[in-house]
């Protein structure tokens, strides 16, 4: 049984603490579920993390899809969540509804997310409405990147605060069972995460919120170069990654890999006394079988 809605309600209440991660295929969606990680988001991330994308925008609706059934065939009991991407759900609530429910019916997630607060409070309102579980997302919104002008922490006047603290509120009385907090202060995590019923999911928002979510690249240090401020390396992936495969190459380069253990021998009752010879015969030659060669072996396999 996958976690529901209701269990994460339940978690806030016991002041039990919630890990979401990000995932974007099966092997890394496997490892969360068994590693007991009870929310799986399938975030837009994937566009710089697992494509290679500058930022969240190129996202199509269909490369999420794509991703969340991958993630929904490696998990069994967490739940998972998928991002709307740029422009799938920003111009009307009818494109909001209808690719919400793609997101469900086609991608198997259990729940959507999706950034904004007042200006998107319309089509959450209709997605909640069609019986889709909304995640709300404010603070830091990476699809509006060109607008804020860089990935950089929000929220610092009590202006911007107190429209954060409204918005908040406007999503939770919509019906939003959570609510990412991406890029803000502590202490104003801190005040929503005790206004509100639903759980905060902080990253970049300190230790208050009711969750943590970190991106799985950030988290297992896959790709190169720094980490934002907010993310801690639990493994140096991406380093021990590069050592094996180039342990790999080297193997390769000087015959050590395969061995014989690592190949597959003829059944013992095949006579390849004429494969023998033909082997004996070209390392005599030092040279390729030839069409002459290729001709025997191929009777031989006849
Ligand atoms: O896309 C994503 O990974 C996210 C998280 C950073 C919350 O939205």
């Amino acid at each position: 049984m996958r976690i529901t809605v209701r269990d994460l309600v339940e978690m806030k209440r016991n002041g039990q603490r919630i890990a979401m991660v990000t995932a974007y295929d099966y092997p890394l969606a496997r490892l969360l579920d068994e590693a007991g990680i009870p929310i799986v988001l399938v975030g837009d991330s994937l566009g710089m993390t697992a494509l290679g994308y500058e930022t969240t925008l190129p996202v199509t609706l269909e490369e999420m899809i794509h991703h969340t059934r991958a993630v929904v065939r490696g998990t069994q009991r967490a739940m998972v969540v998928a991002d709307m991407p740029f422009m799938s759900y920003q111009v009307s609530s009818e494109d909001a509804v209808r690719n919400a429910g793609r997101l469900i019916q086609e991608g198997g997630a259990q729940a959507v997310k999706l950034e904004g607060g007042r200006t998107v409070i319309e089509q959450v309102r209709k997605i909640i409405a069609a019986g889709i579980p909304v995640m709300g997302h404010l603070g830091l919104l990476p699809q509006s990147v060109h607008q804020i002008g860089g990935f950089r922490v929000q929220v610092r006047t009590r202006e911007q605060i107190q429209r954060l603290i409204e918005d908040a509120l406007l999503l939770q009385e919509a019906g939003a069972f959570s609510l990412v907090l991406e890029g803000i202060p502590a202490p104003v995590a801190r005040v929503v995460t005790e206004l509100l019923e639903i759980p905060t999911i902080g990253i970049g928002a300190g230790p208050h919120c009711d969750g943590q979510v970190q991106v799985i690249a950030d988290l297992l240090h896959l790709l190169p170069g720094p980490l934002p401020r907010h993310a801690r390396p639990f493994l140096e992936a991406g380093e021990l990654i590069r050592d094996a495969l180039a342990r790999y190459a080297e193997a390769v380069r000087s015959g050590e890999f395969p061995t014989a253990a690592e190949s597959f021998q003829l059944p013992k009752d095949v006579d390849t006394t004429w494969l023998d010879d033909l082997a004996t015969r070209l390392a005599g030659q030092g040279q390729d079988p030839g069409r002459e060669g290729q001709e025997d072996a191929r009777r031989g396999a006849d």
